[in-house]
């Protein structure tokens, strides 16, 4: 069923994209402007031709393809981008699609919001990590100098066209990826929906309506809430001060993927939450069982945790030089600006990497 949820400045629609405003938005609003898709090489090849078979508004597009990987989210790439826009010779008046995953809708979303002091875009998530989270509330940007997101706007996309058909093409770890968005949201807005998620034996595609709208719901509220993060956006940052410093820390090394890194990071914070004696034991054990069952862990060397903590310094959160976090004090209600010291930082590394005891 075509559904379709307004979320101020932009639009989301979710169901089959046929039967969506999409093509009736191509052929009104934008019938006479140049149309520029922008892809990954996986996108390219798995997604675009299905999706211009689809719906044939988009015969008369160009294509940017660009390498996938987070190694690839960067300034870069994106003057390459803008290179090509240019010499499609892109006005304010045409439009970007981007037609990927969570890298292709951050980076194209910025480097739509830059080009000509910004040009309207569409996204079209593909990864079940974009549809869920990344693709819609306004977030764009690129990593820069090996850290995460550093360079960004805020700036909604004109619309988020969500079809679930594209996960059939999306592989298995990626799926899992991004039930690590769908959990993060259930633990700090949804107590029911995590029970649903507890639950399952895997977590694959087959993901029920409910789990999917719920989730979905949770992220469209608290951005409506408050767009721009000055408050409680933050909560959608729980898992990630300690997901973003892996993450950084896995870019050069072994390839760590955005969502199994909020995974990682939200079972780091939890422990940060028991020690600090706002988590209930029994919640902690329950999640940190389940994404431990459902999360391989990665094999670091103990050397390793003082580089991770090193690298909570350049979160974006940070304020007064203290490391801010945010996290759950029970599941379903999440807390926000909560400075921790870096050892109780490096206590959960400790906990994540080598299973020391909770103290
Ligand atoms: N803006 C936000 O609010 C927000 C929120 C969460 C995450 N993010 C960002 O999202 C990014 C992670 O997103 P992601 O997990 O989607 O990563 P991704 O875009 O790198 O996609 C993961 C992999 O799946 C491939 N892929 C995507 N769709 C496919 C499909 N249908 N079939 C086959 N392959 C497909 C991609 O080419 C890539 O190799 C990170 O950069 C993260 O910082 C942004």
């Amino acid at each position: 069923m075509n559904e379709s949820i307004a979320l101020q400045a932009e639009r989301i629609e979710v169901g089959a994209i046929e039967y969506s405003s999409f093509s009736s938005t191509i052929n009104g609003h934008y019938h006479n402007a140049k149309i520029v898709v922008l892809m990954d090489t996986n996108t390219h090849d798995l997604c675009w031709n299905w999706l211009q078979t689809t719906v044939n508004v988009l015969q008369r597009t160009q294509m940017i393809v660009v390498p996938p990987g987070e190694e690839n989210k960067t300034i870069s790439v994106c003057t390459q981008v803008w290179e090509a826009l240019l010499e499609y010779e892109l006005s304010r008046h045409d439009l970007l699609i981007n037609l990927g995953g969570g890298l292709i809708t951050d980076m194209g979303g910025f480097i739509a919001s830059v080009f000509k002091r910004g040009i309207d875009f569409i996204n079209i998530p593909t990864s079940l990590l974009g549809m869920i989270d990344a693709s819609f509330g306004g977030k764009n940007g690129v990593n820069f100098f090996g850290f995460k997101n550093q360079l960004g706007v805020f700036q909604h996309p004109i619309a988020t066209y969500i079809d679930k058909r594209f996960l059939h093409t999306l592989p298995a770890e990626h799926i899992k990826n991004g039930w690590a968005e769908i959990i993060k949201h259930a633990l700090i807005g949804d107590r029911e929906l995590w029970h649903s998620i507890v639950q399952l034996e895997t977590l694959s595609d087959d993901i029920s309506n409910d789990i999917f709208e719920r989730s979905l719901s949770i992220k469209i509220t608290v951005v409506a809430a408050d767009p721009h993060e000055r408050g409680m956006r933050k909560i959608l940052n729980f898992g990630h001060t300690i997901g973003h410093a892996l993450e950084a820390y896995f870019l050069t090394r072994q390839y760590l993927a955005h969502g199994h890194a909020v995974a990682l990071g939200i079972i780091a914070e939890c422990y940060i939450a028991r020690k600090l004696k706002k988590l209930a034991t029994d919640d902690f054990v329950q999640i940190t069982t389940f994404l431990k069952k459902h999360f391989h862990i990665p094999k670091i060397d103990h050397l390793a945790v003082a580089e991770i903590v090193q690298l909570l310094h350049s979160d974006k959160k940070n304020y007064g030089g203290q490391i801010q976090c945010a996290f759950i004090d029970k599941i379903g209600n999440c807390l926000y600006d909560q400075a921790v010291t870096e050892e109780i930082c490096a206590e959960s590394l400790q906990f994540l990497f080598f299973n020391t005891p909770e103290a």
